[in-house]
């Protein structure tokens, strides 16, 4: 049997009237100002909950406050006037002081450790190609790791600190206050991400602190918190650049609204706070959740990376060609709006680089899927180019 579920309920959960369901829960978001964050603030705010979010971007979080405000739900969302960072310790103190200050003196009830960076055209920097002989051994880069590692056990440390500070039993005597901590990892803790060695490291890492942080709650007698790790695949968000986008076109692929869904459905509370509610929740593709507990996190007697893999080799699409050469023409050109900095040049560049690596897969291996896959890209890149060109024409005329 698959130590890994598919949730199905987390699309009911996601599904139903949700408009009260964390009516009276506080929630704080960590880069809360863009993509998943702010799609997370939504979430919560449309199903009753009260959110804070930081980010460095404050303007970034002023349009998620706007966008929250816009859905006319019991919640609301609300940003300090300055910025947090969260690799700094007195930055997202202040985040989370500012949090009490707005619910009444108490610390959230779930904290969502979401800040992250990519290093989009740096992912290379610990690689060492042949060309860099002889400059190594160099200082690895550390933002990815100070950001998506530090930041986010810092994060942690603070909620659980207040949490201490402030046992649920003398605060709250309502059950329907547990606390969550949300850590959100990625596909890439699971999986090596080729030319993203310190990103996957990272994300890695949050994987060992939660299933370390779950068995340690195990051992408590009250179990103050429960935690939960988010491994979403690609979705677009500005943290993926043009580039990376227009690569995965085709590939099914998760949605930042998807995995707000994912992150506001561990929030809720479960009848009774054991380890089994402590998760890791993988979102690979478009379709439903895959779900672990912590206590079947066991690599070695749980042959767990073999049972993942099985998971995923059942879940492989294997769409038509018509459909794939559709979503890969949607893709590509949501890819080109996506950044409004794109250059053409880019375009040229990445389409160059898929049709080369496609054409020497279908000179190795000659079978008509791939034949099928050279020509449904080139048609893809032809309409999406058509797509791109024409309206600039036009409004260049
Ligand atoms: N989009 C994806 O494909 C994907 C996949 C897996 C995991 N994730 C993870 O999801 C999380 C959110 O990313 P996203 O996709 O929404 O990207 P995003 O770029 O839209 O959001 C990340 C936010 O974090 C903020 N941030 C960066 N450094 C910060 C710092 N030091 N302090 C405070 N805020 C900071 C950014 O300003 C930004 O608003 C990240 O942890 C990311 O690693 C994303």
């Amino acid at each position: 049997m698959s130590i890994f579920t598919e949730q199905t309920s987390f699309e009911k959960a996601v599904s139903v009237s949700s408009s009260s369901r964390h009516t009276g829960k506080t929630v704080l978001v960590t880069g809360g100002a863009s993509g998943i964050g702010r799609h997370v603030a939504m979430r919560y705010v449309q199903s009753g909950a009260r959110v804070v979010v930081g980010d460095l971007n404050v303007l970034g979080c002023r349009q998620t406050v706007r966008s929250c405000a816009e859905l006319n739900a019991t919640g609301a969302c609300f940003t300090p006037d300055e910025s947090c960072n969260v690799t700094s310790k007195s930055s997202t103190l202040n985040l989370f002081n500012f949090a009490k200050s707005v619910f009444e003196g108490n610390p959230p009830d779930i904290v969502v450790a979401n800040a992250g960076v990519s290093e989009v055209g740096h992912l290379d920097d610990d690689i060492v190609l042949e060309n860099d002989i002889g400059h190594y051994p160099k200082e690895p880069r550390k933002t990815t790791l100070e950001v998506n590692l530090a930041g986010a056990i810092l994060t942690a440390g603070i909620a659980q600190e207040m949490w201490a500070k402030a046992p649920l039993d003398g605060l709250h005597s309502q059950a329907s206050r547990q606390r969550k901590l949300i850590l959100i990892s990625s596909m890439g803790g699971w999986e090596g991400i080729p030319m993203a060695a310190l990103y996957s490291m990272a994300k890695h890492g949050l994987m060992g602190y939660w299933v370390a942080l779950s068995a340690q709650l195990t051992k408590m007698p009250t179990k103050p918190f429960s935690c939960h790790a988010i491994c979403p695949f690609f979705a677009a968000t500005s943290i993926l650049d043009t580039a990376i986008l227009l690569a995965l076109a085709g590939i099914p692929k998760t949605t930042p609204d998807d995995i707000a869904a994912a992150i506001e459905a561990v929030g809720m509370d479960s009848p009774s706070a054991t380890q089994s509610d402590d998760t890791a929740v993988l979102l690979p593709d478009d379709r439903v959740p895959l779900v672990i507990r912590a206590q079947d996190f066991d690599p070695v007697s749980g042959d767990i990376y073999s049972n993942l893999a099985i998971m995923l080799n059942q879940r492989q699409p294997r769409p038509d060609q018509a459909e794939y050469r559709s979503t890969t023409v949607e893709d590509i050109r949501k890819a080109l709006s996506h950044n409004k900095q794109f250059h053409p040049l880019q375009l040229v560049i990445c389409a160059g680089g898929v049709l080369h690596v496609l054409n020497l897969l279908r000179i190795a291996h000659r079978s008509s899927m791939l034949q099928n896959l050279v020509f449904g890209f080139l048609q893809a890149a032809l309409v999406s180019l058509v797509l791109a060109v024409v309206p600039k024409a036009k409004a260049a005329r």
